[in-house]
């Protein structure tokens, strides 16, 4: 397999997956199996930085891969794993810690967000380590593109700075990855504040579109979304971002242009532009829950999925990894 490779993984949360992670990330995933060698984790080992029930982390983590699956990612053309099944990662990670400066892991926005908002006493070393986990996952299976949302970026640029680092010191042994990001929807906004990121943690319920969720809860938030007090449907990130979000939103849902949506709708308003993406979600969404309740309604498949994926990026990690404490004198 010549074609570039591919990594990214993304954590298993209670419930579901939001719209921001599919139209930022899942997406992406999708539309990579088609032109690179890509692996696709859910990353257990991460989702342990905050406590988690076990019962629930195993039924999460499964959820996860059911959702990846629904949302398009095809096992016979990606990799398909749990990161926890992978030894490597935690072994890489340990040796990504040893080449990271202090002050380095302590710029990392998404850890002073996460920490400040859990409190320095219960925040754990392992939120403080994770961008450096990260590191490591992408680094092992020598990854080109990295398809993540824009808070991912900055964990990149460590990953890319680390592999240098380690190629510089030891000898070239590290792929240098990119970040894949789109443009269009590497950052969704919050339906009720439309300045803020879409998220699992930090979001409003009224703000956020998560995908397992009754299509017609879904449908009314997408109705009641804040916009602002003009009428007309234009894309103006700065002065109209509610409007400007939704337009995102719907063009990438439908793969309709965003000026050929502000034709449709100039005269009509917000109103009209509300009703039918909300009509346009659920009509995307009900085929994606079904196939969701599909995955988990068949535990040996899913099972037999996860095995196989497991055993085909071991065979990577393990490879990168042999070679890499090599070169360290292991
Ligand atoms: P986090 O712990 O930062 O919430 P997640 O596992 O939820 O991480 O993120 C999964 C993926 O979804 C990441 O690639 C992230 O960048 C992306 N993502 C999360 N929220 C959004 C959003 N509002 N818009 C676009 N992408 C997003
Ligand atoms: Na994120």
């Amino acid at each position: 397999n010549d074609r570039p490779r591919a990594l990214s993984g993304i954590q298993p949360t209670a419930g579901s997956f939001h719209l921001g992670n599919y139209l930022g990330a899942i997406r992406q995933y999708v539309a990579l199996q088609e032109t690179h060698d890509a692996f696709y984790m859910v990353v257990d080992l991460h989702a342990i930085t905050v406590p988690q029930d076990p019962a629930e982390l195993r039924s999460n983590t499964r959820l996860a891969a059911a959702q990846l699956l629904a949302a398009g990612l095809d096992p016979d053309r990606c990799t398909l794993f749990i990161q926890s099944h992978v030894p490597e990662h935690a072994q890489l990670g340990w040796v990504m810690n040893c080449l990271t400066g202090f002050g380095e892991a302590g710029r990392m926005t998404q850890f002073k967000d996460k920490s400040a908002k859990q409190g320095a006493d219960r925040a754990t070393v392992g939120l403080f380590t994770y961008p450096i986990l990260q590191v490591a996952d992408i680094l092992l299976y020598q990854a080109n593109a990295v398809p993540v949302g824009e808070d991912q970026r900055q964990h990149v640029e460590l990953t890319r700075d680390l592999a240098g680092r380690f190629n510089s010191r030891y000898g070239d042994t590290f792929t240098v990855p990119a970040p894949h990001i789109v443009k269009e929807t590497g950052k969704i906004y919050d339906l009720q504040d439309p300045t803020a990121k879409m998220s699992k943690s930090a979001s409003s319920p009224k703000g956020l579109i998560n995908l397992l969720d009754e299509p017609k809860v879904s449908a009314k938030k997408i109705r009641s979304a804040v916009t602002d007090t003009d009428t007309v449907v234009r894309f103006d990130e700065k002065e109209k971002p509610g409007i400007s979000n939704l337009l995102t939103i719907y063009s990438t849902l439908t793969g309709t242009g965003i000026p050929e949506l502000e034709q449709r709708y100039a005269g009509k308003g917000y109103g009209a532009l509300k009703t039918d993406l909300a009509e346009c979600f659920v009509e995307w969404v009900t085929p994606f829950r079904e196939r969701t309740q599909e995955y988990l309604g068949d535990p040996e498949t899913l099972d037999a999925v996860l095995a196989k994926g497991a055993e085909k990026a071991r065979a990577v990690a393990a490879e990168t990894l042999a070679s890499a404490y090599d070169r360290i004198g292991f």
